[in-house]
Order: structure tokens, then C-alpha cells, then sequence
């Protein structure tokens, strides 16, 4: 706990959230917190090409039981989202060295780089990286919302680090993640057993349209991108209610040039985030909107072009882990269920490379990316100690075999 307050407390913001959006000051500073906290635990450091931090606890042999997550945060980010999964990591190699256990394996955090995705796109773009899902060079040359380099940025904070990417599997993964929304919360239960993540679909749409007086062209001659970009935005929202399910949609970011109010814009810059569990359910909404696109755009003689940001198919966890974390759930006397996740992580990469499951805690109200997002002392301490139990158990089975855990 006195960690996370410390953590919250850079980059922060009103309301008790931080902002530190990646390879930012804040994210520096945030990153040389923890960094002389694995100092601190006697962890071994390494960095690595894309500014992925590991820290090992060098104890037992063979490849590392590995949780962690990621420090970077939205703008308008909560003290849990991310931070948790970190901090509890270190917390549950602190708690085995004081009582004096060592498992079978070594321990490690991982710190990946930009998995939020808010100012370099993809998200999850460090775990990507560390997992060989993205060259290091196309990440290095990945380009900021606001214009930076990615390389740049890495080396401005000191974190372009020398390790080598991809990074060597782990023997296993389990991430400790706050829900982010409001099931749990919903069905009064304590812990969430993830199952997997939901498919997400990044783009970016711009329109080119004609820029013009606001008070003296007819609305019969105008070829306006707000008014398609506006289209879209409800479009979305009435695919997802079409679809209902696990579809959602959002458009959570809008550029109109110049901006002014008295004239008609010249374009408009907007990003669509469609996301579902089911694959093809996802191709299908994709393919309707793209559809969409094109026919108002033709009707309102705009021009538009879009880029994709991030696509990511649905992610399945190995039941071996899921069932672990249910049964020591059951163990620590907290309810628990089965569920997977609307919110990408850190852990839907590594799942490429190794057995691979996450621990959810509850979010109040299932606010999250906000500063108000909130979790009890009560919620994080059992989650935790639901980590450490975890990743002990995980330190001391064959998981070779696809079946069972011997
Ligand atoms: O967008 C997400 O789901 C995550 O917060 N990066
Ligand atoms: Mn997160
Ligand atoms: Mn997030």
C-alpha cells in the first residue's frame, strides 16, 4: 500500500490518479522508482531494448515464474491500473524472502513498456516486443500522437536498454490485475479467474471533406468531415447495441482542422475502438462499419483513409492456471468466478510463450482509466497473497506436459 501511494504519486493528478503516459518524464521517474525498489529486494535488473524492465530474484534454477505489468498510464489514469500487478510482484518476492522461503524457480517482475497504448500504438507494445510478436526496430520507429519517436523517447530517459528482444520465454506468467469493470463488483464476487482477452480492433479514420465559410456556403455544397465523423461516432454505437454481447465500440478521440467555429472543417481525425471476444463476430462489425464508411462518405463527397493501431485476435489462457487461481481463491476462503477480460494486458502477450493467467480484483463502480478508479485494501491484500500462492505453486510443477500438473 505504501508503495502504491508512492507510485501514485508520480505524474499525479486531481482526484488521487497519476498521468504517465509512456517513455514521458513521469514514466521515467515512475520507472526509477521501481527500479530502486528491485534495488532494494537485491533483484537482478535487466533492460531491454524497448525499455521492458525485469526484475529476478535469482533463487532455485531453471526459467522464471514471472508476473508483473506495466507503470504507463492514460492521461487520466487511476493509482491500481497497471501499478498493482507491479507492485505486488515485488511484494510477493519481499514477503518469501523475510519468511526466509525460497522456491524452486527464480521470481520475476516484469515493467512493460506502453501497454496502454495512449501515445504509441499498438498497446501492450513492450510485452509484444519481449514475446518476438513486433521487431525491435519497427517499435523503435513507432511515432508518438504527438510526434515523438519511440527509439527517441527510450533514449532521452535512459531506458533504451541493452537486453535482447525477444526475451527468453518464461516458464510461467500470472498478471494480478484490477477488473477495470463492473462484473465482479456486479455479481458480489471477490476474484476474478480470467479465462482470456477479448479481441480489439485499433483504427484510425481520416476524412478530407472541403473547408469553408460557416455562414455562407448552403448546406446542399458542403462535403464536411465533422458531420461524418459525427456519422460514425452514432453508427458505432448502434452496431454495438445491434450486436449487444460482449461488442463494444468507442470512439474516444476526435481532431477537426482548423478547429474553429466558423468554419466548415477541412478534416476530421478520429479513432474507433471495436472490441469483442468472439473473432469472428469482430470481423463481421468490422466489415459493416468499414461498409458504413464508405457509403456516407460517398454520399457527402468526402475523401477518407484509415490506418490500423492495433489488432489483436481474442486470447485463451491454459486452464491448467485458470483452475489453479480458482482453486487457491477457494483456499483464501475469497468467492470467485470465471470470466474473461474486456481490457487488453501485458499477459495476453506472454500468453504466446508460456502458460499464461491473470487474477482480477474488484473495481468499485468498474471505474477505471479514470482517477476515481478505486479497489479496497482488503481486495489488493487478498489478491496479492492469491498471487504469491500462485506463483509458488507454479514454481514447483512440470507444466511440459499439456496435460495437468504433476
Ligand atoms: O486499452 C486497453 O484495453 C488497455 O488499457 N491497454
Ligand atoms: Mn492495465
Ligand atoms: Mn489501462
Amino acid at each position: 500500500m505504501g508503495r502504491l501511494n508512492d507510485l501514485a504519486k508520480v505524474g499525479p493528478i486531481d482526484g488521487g490518479g497519476s498521468c504517465r503516459l509512456a517513455l514521458t518524464d513521469d514514466d521515467r521517474d515512475g520507472r526509477d522508482l521501481i527500479v530502486a525498489w528491485m534495488r532494494d529486494l537485491g533483484l537482478e535488473i535487466s533492460i531491454d531494448g524497448v525499455g521492458n524492465i525485469v526484475g529476478t530474484w535469482n533463487v532455485g534454477s531453471g526459467s522464471a515464474v514471472m508476473t508483473g505489468s506495466h507503470i504507463d498510464t492514460v492521461r487520466t489514469g487511476g493509482r491500481f491500473d497497471g501499478n498493482l500487478g507491479v507492485l505486488a510482484g515485488l511484494e510477493v518476492i519481499e514477503t518469501l524472502m523475510t519468511a526466509g522461503l525460497k522456491p524452486a524457480r527464480p521470481f520475476s517482475v516484469g515493467v512493460f513498456t506502453n501497454e496502454e497504448g495512449a501515445r504509441f500504438q499498438p498497446d501492450m507494445l513492450g510485452a509484444l516486443v519481449y514475446v518476438g510478436g513486433l521487431s525491435l526496430e519497427t517499435a523503435l520507429d513507432t511515432i508518438a500522437i504527438d510526434g515523438a519517436v519511440l527509439g527517441a523517447e527510450l533514449q532521452r530517459i535512459g531506458y533504451d536498454g541493452s537486453a535482447p528482444c525477444p526475451s527468453v520465454a518464461p516458464h510461467a506468467f500470472v498478471e494480478l490485475h484490477i477488473e477495470q469493470g463492473p462484473r465482479l463488483e456486479a455479481e458480489g464476487v471477490q476474484i476474478g479467474a480470467v479465462t482470456g482477452v477479448q479481441g480489439i480492433s485499433w483504427q484510425e479514420v481520416t476524412i478530407m471533406g472541403q473547408s469553408n465559410h460557416a455562414g455562407t456556403t448552403p448546406m446542399s455544397l458542403r462535403h464536411d468531415p465533422a458531420y461524418i465523423a459525427a456519422e460514425i461516432t452514432v453508427f458505432l454505437r448502434q452496431i454495438a447495441q445491434e450486436y449487444g454481447g460482449n461488442q463494444v465500440c468507442t470512439v474516444g478521440k476526435i481532431d477537426l482542422q482548423p478547429n474553429l467555429i466558423n468554419v466548415v472543417p477541412k478534416s476530421a481525425t478520429l479513432t474507433l475502438d471495436v472490441r469483442n471476444t468472439d473473432e469472428n463476430i469482430l470481423q463481421e462489425v468490422e466489415l459493416k462499419i468499414a461498409q458504413k464508411i464508405k457509403q456516407i462518405s460517398e454520399t457527402e463527397g468526402v475523401r477518407v483513409s484509415s490506418r490500423v493501431l492495433a489488432r489483436f485476435e481474442p486470447v485463451q489462457f491454459d486452464e491448467r492456471l485458470i483452475d489453479l487461481v480458482e482453486t487457491l481463491a477457494k483456499t483464501h476462503n475469497r468467492s470467485v468466478m470465471r470470466m474473461p477480460s474486456g481490457a487488453g494486458h501485458d499477459a495476453q502477450m506472454l500468453a504466446r510463450v508460456c502458460p499464461t493467467s491473470m487474477i482480477f480484483t474488484p473495481s468499485v463502480e468498474g471505474i477505471s482509466h479514470n482517477p476515481a478508479e478505486f479497489t479496497s485494501t482488503d481486495d489488493l491484500v487478498a489478491g496479492t497473497n492469491i498471487l504469491m500462492d500462485t506463483m509458488w505453486a507454479l514454481a514447483h510443477v512440470d507444466l511440459s506436459s499439456q496435460t495437468g500438473m504433476k
